[in-house]
């Protein structure tokens, strides 16, 4: 397509921000800035351990996955109400919305907020509510996936199921997050059969920390039809000959990948790899507030880093909507959006 697109290097970063894309993994918690916990902190009365927006945000240097949780769980307790919910998911859309996101599919884990007895109803409705105003007001189409957390048992995941099931409709998904190592796909392979028979579309993330094992249970036990993050799936080549096979496309997010440990530097990150080897990658934010950037902070940064050129940009993008779980109509309707940007860069 994209045969005689012309951009100059010092256009790079410019041609990255205007590219219409779709974010598939962001989980919503991870949204929520430190200006943003502080306010909803004094509203709903919730004590933080930290004395200033300066002292939490210096508090977040990571060395795993792990040591972001125990923060990132820490972050979410001050979100109490419907409206709490609403204006997190907002807050997100209009950042969306200038990073030009056509499509998102948000994330959200109901057991953060379900186990200090927050109704499960406040946190799909504020976000659904954020969602259907970002359709209407901003011509951002707003997908939810709800999110097991792994490190709890097979038990409250059913009932974390059961509890949502009253608000089919609203979510188009179930994924599976959390701390990853010790906690396999296949802890969970009832829920997902379950939540397969109720139609809703299935991802999980696998292969961040955990071995390429966990990518190929992810698949066989779960059955899902994306792999988030998975960019350890480069040590197994039979793996990567079974992801080109199915085009199981990876969500990948290479800002948290620094910022948890997984590549030293971006320069080291394996995304350029993914990309030659012709799997369906596609690049996402994961918690912006935490890992310093929205979508295209993680496009500038990644593209300066390994050299990549514009027509990569255009792949990824192309991916980002093929990999979504739009319908078909609108995926041809955002492939076309992509052509006629594209056009205005052709010489
Ligand atoms: N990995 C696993 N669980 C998560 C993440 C992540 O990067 N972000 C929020 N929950
Ligand atoms: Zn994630």
């Amino acid at each position: 397509m994209p045969s005689h697109l012309q951009v100059a290097p010092e256009q790079l970063p410019g041609f990255l921000r205007g590219l219409p894309k779709a974010e598939l993994h962001i989980h919503i918690e991870g949204s929520l800035e430190p200006e943003l916990i502080f306010a909803l902190a004094a509203r709903n009365r919730v004590s933080l351990p930290y004395a200033s927006v300066d002292e939490l945000r210096a508090a977040y240097a990571f060395s795993d996955l792990q040591s972001f949780l125990d923060i990132y769980y820490a972050g979410a307790s001050v979100l109490l109400t419907e409206q709490d919910f609403f204006e997190l998911g907002w807050a997100y859309l209009l950042r969306a919305k200038a990073d030009n996101i056509l499509h998102t599919e948000l994330f959200f884990d109901p057991q953060t907020h379900t186990a200090r007895g927050v109704p499960i109803a406040y946190v799909i409705d504020g976000l659904r509510r954020a969602g259907d105003l970002a359709e209407a007001e901003l011509g951002i189409k707003v997908e939810l996936i709800l999110c097991f957390l792994r490190h709890l048992d097979e038990a409250d995941a059913f009932k974390t199921l059961e509890a949502a099931t009253r608000h089919i409709g609203k979510f188009v998904g179930v994924g599976l997050d959390s701390a990853e190592r010790g906690n396999p796909p296949e802890k969970f392979e009832r829920v997902f059969k379950v939540a397969r028979m109720m139609d809703l579309r299935l991802v999980a993330h696998a292969g961040e920390e955990g071995p390429p094992a966990y990518i190929w249970s992810a698949l066989d036990v779960l059955g899902v039809e994306r792999i988030d993050h998975g960019v350890r799936a480069l040590e197994d080549p039979a793996l990567v000959q079974r992801l080109l096979k199915d085009q199981i496309p990876l969500t990948v997010c290479p800002l948290s990948n620094i910022k948890l440990r997984v590549f030293d530097t971006l320069a080291k990150h394996n995304l350029r790899a993914l990309l030659e080897a012709g799997l369906v990658v596609t690049i996402n934010s994961d918690d912006p507030a935490y890992f310093g950037g929205y979508l295209n902070q993680n496009y500038v940064d990644t593209f300066a880093a390994l050299g990549l050129e514009a027509r990569h940009a255009v792949t990824l993008a192309d991916h980002s909507f093929r990999a979504s779980f739009a319908s078909a109509a609108q995926k041809s309707a955002y492939t076309e959006r992509l052509q006629a940007y594209c056009a205005g860069w052709m010489k």
